[in-house]
Order: C-alpha cells, then sequence, then structure tokens
C-alpha cells in the first residue's frame, strides 16, 4: 500500500524542478538528523528523568510561555524528583531538586568544573583559568586556597573584622539618617556600603613580597591577569549577592510591622538603647537571626546557584551525568519545597525556633551552596547580613510610604533573584539620636 504510493509520487513527481537550493536543503536535513540520531544513541540510557523537548532546541520552547522560570523548574522537579535532565539547545542540564542530592553532587570531585565562559576568557586574557568564579582545576584549587588563605590572614568574617564592617554599616546608617524619614530607593546606599567592605579587604592591606603566600602565588597559576581576575570576582560575586539580600530584608520588614517590630524588641531588650549590636550578641538573639534566616530562604538570591560542570561520566543516585552536562543546584527549591518546609509559601521565623524559643538550623537552608566549591565569601556576608539588619533595625523603622503603590514581594530574576525596586521611609527611632552617632 505504503510502497506504490511513493512510487507513484516519485514518477510523478518533476525533477527537474529541483534547484541546488533544494538539494542543499535536504542534505542540511538529512545531515542535522543524522546527527541528532547519533547524539541520542550516544545519550546513556539511565539519564535523570525529565521533560522532553525539540530536537536541537529541547525544552527552550517551554520557557517562552513562562514569565516565572523558578515556577516551571519547579514543577518538573515534583514530576520528576529529586534529579532531572533535560536539553536546552543541544546542551544536557541535570537540576538537583533535594539538599540530600546537591550535597552528594557538589562533594564529587568530578562535578567542580564550570561551563566555559568566553567573554571572561577574552576580556582577562587568562583562557580557562580566569579567575575564581568561573575557574577549573588546578588552578581553580590555587586561587581558591590563595584567596581562602588571604580573607584567614585579614581575619575576614571573624571577630576580628567586626570593626571593620560595623563601621562601614554605621556609615551607612548616618547616610541613611540625612533622608530624614523621607522616602529613598535603598539600592545605591546599601550598595556604597557593600562595595567599600570588599575594598578594604582588597586594597586595605598591603603584603610584603617576603610573604609566604604571596611567593606561592608567584609561582604557580598566579600572573597579574588571574590576580586580576580573582578581584574583579570577588567584587562581582560579592556585591549583588550582598546588596540584594539586604535590599530583601528592608522590604520583608516593611511588608511584616508585626515582625520589624519583634526584632526591635528584642534588639532593646538585649543590646539596650546605649550601643549597636555586636557579633557576639547573635547567640542572644534567636528570633532575630530566625527572621535572617526566613528572608534568606524566601529571597533566595542565587536561586539556580552557579553552574557547575561534569568533567567525566558520573553516576549520582544510580543515574548517568555524562561529562559535559551542565548541572545546576536548584537552590530556590531546596529551600522552598512543600516536601521539606511546613507552609513552605508562608513568611514564618518561627519555623527555625524550637518550642522553648532556640534556633534550630535546617541544612536545606543551602543560601551559599554546598561543597567543594561553596562561596567563599559566606562568612563575610553572614557578618554584613547580621551587622547591616541588626545595626539598622536598632537605628530606625522601616516604613513604606505613604502613597506609594502596594508592596511587591515578587522577584526580577536576573545576576540575582532581587525585589523589584522600591522606596522606603527610614523613621530614626526613639532615643537613637545621640547615642548611636
Ligand atoms: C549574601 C551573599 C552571597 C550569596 C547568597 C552567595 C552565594 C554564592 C553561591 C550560591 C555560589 C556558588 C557556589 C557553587 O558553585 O556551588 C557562590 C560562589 C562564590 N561566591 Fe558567593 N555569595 C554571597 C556573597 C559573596 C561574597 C561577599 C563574596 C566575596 C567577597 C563571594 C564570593 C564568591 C566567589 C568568589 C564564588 C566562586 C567560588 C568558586 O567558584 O570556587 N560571595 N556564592
Amino acid at each position: 500500500m505504503f510502497i506504490p504510493r511513493i512510487n507513484h509520487f516519485a514518477m510523478e513527481f518533476d525533477w527537474h524542478q529541483l534547484t541546488p537550493y533544494h538539494l542543499l536543503a535536504t542534505a542540511l536535513v538529512g545531515l542535522m538528523a543524522a546527527w541528532f540520531v547519533k547524539h541520542l544513541m550516544r545519550l546513556p540510557k539511565n539519564l535523570p528523568p525529565g521533560p522532553t523537548g525539540l530536537p536541537l532546541l529541547g525544552v527552550v520552547s517551554k520557557f517562552f510561555g513562562t514569565s516565572d522560570p523558578l515556577a516551571l523548574l519547579s514543577e518538573w522537579a515534583d514530576m520528576y524528583g529529586e534529579i532531572t535532565s533535560f536539553n536546552i539547545g543541544t546542551q544536557l542540564v541535570v537540576l538537583l531538586n533535594a539538599y540530600e542530592v546537591v550535597a552528594e553532587a557538589f562533594r564529587h570531585p568530578d562535578l567542580q568544573d564550570r561551563p566555559r565562559c568566553r567573554i571572561k576568557e577574552e576580556v582577562s586574557g587568562c583562557g580557562r583559568n580566569a579567575g575564581l568564579l568561573i575557574g577549573v582545576g588546578q588552578s581553580w584549587k590555587e586561587q581558591r586556597k590563595f584567596t581562602l588563605s588571604v580573607f584567614r590572614s585579614l581575619g575576614v568574617g571573624k571577630k576580628s573584622y567586626e570593626d571593620t564592617v560595623a563601621a562601614e554599616m554605621t556609615q551607612l546608617g548616618r547616610a541613611i539618617k540625612e533622608k530624614k524619614g523621607s522616602p529613598f530607593d535603598p539600592n545605591i546606599l546599601l550598595g556604597q556600603a557593600v562595595a567599600n567592605v570588599i575594598c578594604t579587604i582588597i586594597f586595605g592591606t598591603q603584603y610584603t613580597y617576603s610573604d609566604t603566600e604571596f611567593q606561592q602565588g608567584t609561582k604557580s597559576s598566579f600572573s597579574h591577569h588571574s590576580l586580576k581576575s580573582v578581584i574583579a570576582d570577588l567584587f562581582f560575586a560579592g556585591m549583588e549577592t550582598t546588596t540584594t539580600t539586604l535590599k530583601w530584608f528592608i522590604l520583608y520588614m516593611m511588608a511584616y510591622p508585626e515582625v520589624q517590630s519583634r526584632v526591635q524588641a528584642e534588639l532593646d531588650h538585649v543590646v539596650g538603647r546605649e550601643r549597636l549590636p555586636g557579633l557576639s550578641d547573635g547567640k542572644n538573639l534567636p528570633y532575630t537571626c530566625a527572621v535572617i534566616m526566613e528572608v534568606q530562604r524566601k529571597g533566595a538570591v542565587v536561586a539556580m546557584g552557579v553552574p557547575h560542570l561534569a568533567s567525566v561520566d558520573v553516576t549520582i543516585r544510580g543515574y548517568t551525568i555524562p561529562k559535559g552536562t551542565i548541572i545546576y543546584p536548584n537552590i530556590w527549591k531546596v529551600m522552598n519545597s512543600k516536601n521539606f518546609w511546613d507552609d513552605s509559601d508562608a513568611f514564618k521565623p518561627e519555623r527555625f525556633l524550637s518550642e522553648d524559643g532556640k534556633l534550630t538550623n535546617r541544612q536545606e537552608l543551602i543560601y551559599f551552596s554546598t561543597g567543594r566549591r561553596i562561596c567563599p565569601g559566606e562568612q563575610l556576608a553572614r557578618m554584613e547580613t547580621f551587622l547591616g539588619f541588626t545595626s539598622l533595625l536598632h537605628r530606625f523603622t522601616f516604613k513604606k510610604p505613604d502613597n506609594s503603590p502596594p508592596l511587591s514581594l515578587d522577584a526580577n530574576l536576573g545576576g540575582t533573584r532581587s525585589s523589584l525596586p522600591y522606596m522606603t521611609c527610614a523613621i530614626p527611632r526613639e532615643s537613637t539620636e545621640n547615642l548611636l552617632d
């Protein structure tokens, strides 16, 4: 039945009408189909489950119709489980949707590379050794070790660095006070404070040439270029993330004034009105710390983490992750999944408190990722967040300006998951006038 029809078609078809373009197009389609079949045959059978996409395009089209890509990825996580895979174009992507699987994968030594970022490689002139954030292999290891040891020797994130960060937060408070309670967008002021802290790390201390750390640096993967790359990475990775975090804090406090009042009451009780809060107060401020954790959970500033790349074929949870696969930790899902978090959509700082009011940590709160590439700025960011949040709330009450549009807790998904622009009024609290300047 079918064969005679083809014969009939072949006889009826006017083959003289075929132009070279037709032939070329047919050859191209044939080649693409052959490539696609070969590509499919090469893929291992036990890839993590996931949505099927179109040949060559993968699931790209599914993102076109959605205004909330995180919700779509979250749906896939609910449908396919803790580890899912799909193609974006011809690139295989694996998504890790649960804490245990992120922890297992990101501990694995062969899942620590980064996808290539040609622009950064070109700009830095260092190729694949371009700094810490996208560096791979031995040079990444050396640059990470170097950065962490510089942080350690400066006491970054430790008690000895507290004064530097606290001084910056006092300066921030002063600038906010100058607004005299009138509406302002906190973005620029917060950004300046965060940038200044990173500046003190990078430019505030001089190494001597005899310093062993410095000498090791010059022998190995370190060049003038790669050092510049690391510095650029610290600004890039540390600026927007921390500023965005502080912006979420102010926004959530405006949206939940009763939470703001309770934090202020705890600060007044523990710290008193004679001084600003310090790091050592943290252990006596369980509610305040729970609020910080809940804003981190809801804010999920680096919602999809920073992608890793499989350097060889790796098996995780019985699934093969082939060499060259890009792996994303779905940090937002891990911190917001209905399976792990009771009433996950709600803003409920109490979820981090035990019945007797003690702070309880949750391993699923992977705000800074986890494993071998975990954020090296974590301690610094934690210090800035704690000192920034507590000192601002000790001095001011943040209020939505009258006649301003309703507050939105929706997010913009760009480099970070950030709040939509907003204005705030910082009303100085009583009895802070002379005591805290
Ligand atoms: C609230 C603020 C911050 C958040 C939420 C955050 C989050 C993250 C996350 C999720 C990663 C990816 C880890 C991975 O690949 O698995 C990362 C990497 C990184 N972060 Fe942060 N970060 C913050 C602040 C900072 C600060 C203050 C610095 C430095 C001053 C910094 C420097 C870096 C660097 C250099 C990397 C790359 C590490 C590597 O590839 O080995 N971050 N951060």
